[in-house]
């Protein structure tokens, strides 16, 4: 019985890492577990959204009534958004998608050598930042995992992304960030809004923040 805020909307969410492979047996990644967009996916489709969720490798499972697109790389999820991006209302990037992959991707596993190794790296698509020149009527929201001058770098990439708002994680708060249960973040939007929410739990306050962007809700937090 909760107001479908979202119905006749089509939302996309990413959620999870992105793999960046150096040779057939190994990567390069970060530590996002897929729990906080997984938690967004399973409240868009509960505020009755068609939701589609591009996931880098994780071990959720994926919410009820939410079709997943399963992928490794920022280039493979550069182009599963893509395709459903033009079709959509809302997109919603909370995967920790690589900023560099290994220049050169050997075909056989690297052999070890003596002495020390170097892997050369180069950037990947900005997948937001795509999305934020392409963008016709779709609402961007990204997120922003800082360790310092969470404000100013979140609103930074709000500008530069040309997103409708940033929800900035300080990732050096214990109770947030990658791999916990909980998050507690600051909603940032283009009109110059900041709305902090406590700590709590990745799928109570995945809720919380679609009501406050899509259904106006004000005093509930
Ligand atoms: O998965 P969990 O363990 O639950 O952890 C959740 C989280 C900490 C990963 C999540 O809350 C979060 O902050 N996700 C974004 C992490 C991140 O990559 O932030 P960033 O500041 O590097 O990137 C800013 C935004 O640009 C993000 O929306 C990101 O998806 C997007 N981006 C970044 C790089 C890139 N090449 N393409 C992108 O679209």
């Amino acid at each position: 019985d909760l107001p479908q805020i979202l119905e006749g909307k089509k939302v996309i969410v990413t959620a999870g890492p992105t793999r960046e492979r150096i040779d057939p047996v190994r990567y390069v990644s970060n530590f996002s577990s897929g729990k906080m967009g997984y938690a967004m996916a399973e409240a868009a489709a509960a505020l009755g959204a068609e939701t589609v969720l591009v996931t880098g490798p994780v071990e959720l499972e994926v919410p009820v009534g939410v079709r997943a697109v399963r992928v490794e790389s920022a280039q493979d999820m550069l182009e599963a958004v893509l395709a459903e991006f033009d079709s959509a209302d809302a997109v919603i990037k909370a995967a920790a998608v690589a900023d560099y992959r290994p220049k050169t991707v050997h075909a056989g596993k690297m052999k070890k050598q003596e002495g020390d190794s170097l892997i050369e790296l180069e950037r990947t698509a900005d997948i937001l930042k795509t999305l934020g020149r392409r963008k016709n009527h779709q609402c961007l929201i990204g997120f922003a995992a800082e360790t310092d001058r969470v404000e100013e770098y979140a609103r930074g990439k709000l500008e530069r992304k040309n997103l409708d708002y940033i929800i900035a994680n300080d990732v050096t708060d214990p109770a947030g960030g990658f791999g916990s249960e909980t998050n507690v973040v600051t909603l940032f939007g283009r009109d110059g809004t900041a709305v902090p929410f406590p700590a709590m739990d990745k799928k109570a306050l995945a809720m919380k923040l679609l009501e406050r962007i899509f259904g106006g809700a004000r005093d509930d937090r």
